[in-house]
């Protein structure tokens, strides 16, 4: 059974979906590089990656490494793990960040849509969590943080944002996120899920955030369900998943940790 402690060292974290300039994937990167981890940043967009991994390492003086992966190819995952292990010979934690998401209802959701969306947002996780066992369990020590969303607790009215395959995806996550808790705990590698929410940011946009989107976000999305009065920033949110991924024991295992500002509230 190994002790479940990190090895002396700079530590490394792959974070998937580290690319978008205003996303929680990028924030999560930059927030561990300042704890002191060597970055790889994986996503499918090599304008965004290679950018952040540069400013990344500017800003915090930390290694980073940009490799374009599509997480839900098993091969471009693997591709990911061995050129990590390549460049600096350790993968301390993995943030499961990179997510996709469109409308879809249950009424008229097709085959495609299906395999899409639950290829990037349920296969890739698993994929990805599959591929650093190895490094992980070699170290005794290893660190996963899958990001789920406020939306299976609690989902946005139909009439504005249908979600059904997402939901079906991020609670597969959180479920699953428990199977592979359970069945790496043995080996020191803690897997735990953040569910994120209360944003204005909207996923996959290529715009960045407007004061119209916020007060959009704030007084008719979110309309009475914020208690601190306005949205979660991208940062505050990965400040808590860069805090799940240092965990320094078992203690939180398989959990599904809030980061919404009070937007959802489970018993
Ligand atoms: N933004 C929100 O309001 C919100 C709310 C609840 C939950 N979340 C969850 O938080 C996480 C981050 O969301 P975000 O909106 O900040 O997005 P983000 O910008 O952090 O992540 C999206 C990134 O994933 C990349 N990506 C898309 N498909 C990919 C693939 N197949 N392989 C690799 N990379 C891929 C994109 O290029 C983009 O850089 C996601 O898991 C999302 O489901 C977001």
């Amino acid at each position: 059974m190994s002790t479940g402690q990190a090895n002396s060292g700079s530590r490394v974290a792959i974070v998937t979906g580290a690319a978008r300039p205003w996303g929680i994937g990028r924030a999560t990167a930059l927030a561990l590089a300042r704890r002191g981890y060597d970055i790889v940043i994986a996503d499918v967009r090599p304008d965004w990656g290679a950018e952040a991994a540069e400013s990344i390492a500017r800003e915090t003086g930390r290694s980073s490494l940009f490799v374009a992966t599509d997480i839900s190819d098993r091969g471009q995952v693997g591709e990911l793990v061995g050129q990590s292990m390549a460049r600096f010979g350790r993968i301390d934690a993995l943030i499961n960040d990179a997510a996709i998401n469109f409308p879809s209802r249950t009424e008229d959701f097709t085959d495609d849509q299906f395999h899409r969306l639950i290829g990037v947002n349920l296969l890739g996780p698993m994929l990805c969590t599959q591929a650093v066992i190895g490094p992980m369990r070699a170290a005794g020590y290893g660190r996963v943080v899958n990001l789920a969303s406020t939306a299976p607790f609690n989902p946005p009215p139909a009439s504005m944002a249908p979600v059904s395959l997402y939901n079906a995806a991020k609670g597969g996550l959180i479920g699953w996120t428990k199977s592979a808790a359970t069945e790496l705990a043995p080996y020191g590698i803690v897997v735990n899920v953040v569910a994120v929410g209360g944003l204005s940011n909207a996923m996959g946009s290529d715009e960045a955030p407007t004061a119209e989107r916020e007060e959009y976000m704030l007084n008719v999305v979110h309309r009475g369900q914020l208690p601190w009065g306005r949205t979660m920033q991208p940062a505050e949110s990965a400040e808590i998943v860069a805090y799940v991924a240092d965990a320094p024991n078992h203690a939180l295992l398989g959990a599904t940790i809030h980061a919404s500002g009070g937007r959802v509230m489970p018993l």
